[in-house]
């Protein structure tokens, strides 16, 4: 059996992010999306409703439980280590996403060099989508519908 992991803030879950997930889990036998705790970034939802609409946003394609959703703290190897993955998954959505990308997974193989990143290039239609750009556009009163799934794009409107 060959798990991999998907780790993110997930401020919110976005229709890229969903996209990644479900192609992930057509590859892999099992799926761990794992929603960080804490994070450098100044957070809009807490974990609780990250990880909400997480499981929310991928419960049509789960009907196996291939995919799971918890949150993690510390280490992104370490909670690899822990649930026993070696593959981290990233999306790419464009050449400027490389240079972090890259500096992530050597940083992650330098902690742990029996850990692998995979990267899976964005659909196209999802190329421009960020979480940032997305609360950008609800807080402006902007239509979110089509950028981030149901829920997420309800939450976003009730702040
Ligand atoms: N579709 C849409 N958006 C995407 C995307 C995709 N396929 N891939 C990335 N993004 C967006 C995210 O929404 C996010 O947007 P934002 O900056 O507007 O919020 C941005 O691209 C960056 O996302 P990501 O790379 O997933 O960063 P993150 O901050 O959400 O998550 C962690 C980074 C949590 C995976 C990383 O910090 C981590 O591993 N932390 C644990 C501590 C650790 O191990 N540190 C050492 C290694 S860095």
């Amino acid at each position: 059996m060959k798990p991999s992991v998907y780790a993110g803030t997930f401020d919110p879950i976005t229709n890229g992010h969903v996209d990644i997930i479900k192609r992930a889990a057509s590859i892999f036998d099992r799926v761990y999306v794992a929603v960080a705790e804490s994070t450098s970034k100044q957070v809009m939802f807490p974990i609780e409703q990250r990880v909400e609409m997480v499981k929310d946003a991928i419960a049509d394609a789960n009907l196996g439980g291939a995919i799971v959703v918890e949150p993690f703290s510390g280490l992104l190897v370490d909670y690899a280590r822990r649930i026993n993955v070696q593959v981290i998954i990233r999306g790419l959505r464009a050449v400027s996403d490389y240079e972090y990308e890259a500096q992530m997974a050597h940083i992650n193989r330098h902690l742990d060099e029996s850990m692998e990143t995979v990267f899976l290039v964005t659909s196209k239609q999802c190329a421009f989508i960020s979480s940032s750009i997305v609360k950008n556009v609800a807080a402006n009163g902007g239509d979110v519908s089509g950028l981030v799934p149901t829920m997420a794009a309800k939450r976003l409107s009730g702040k």
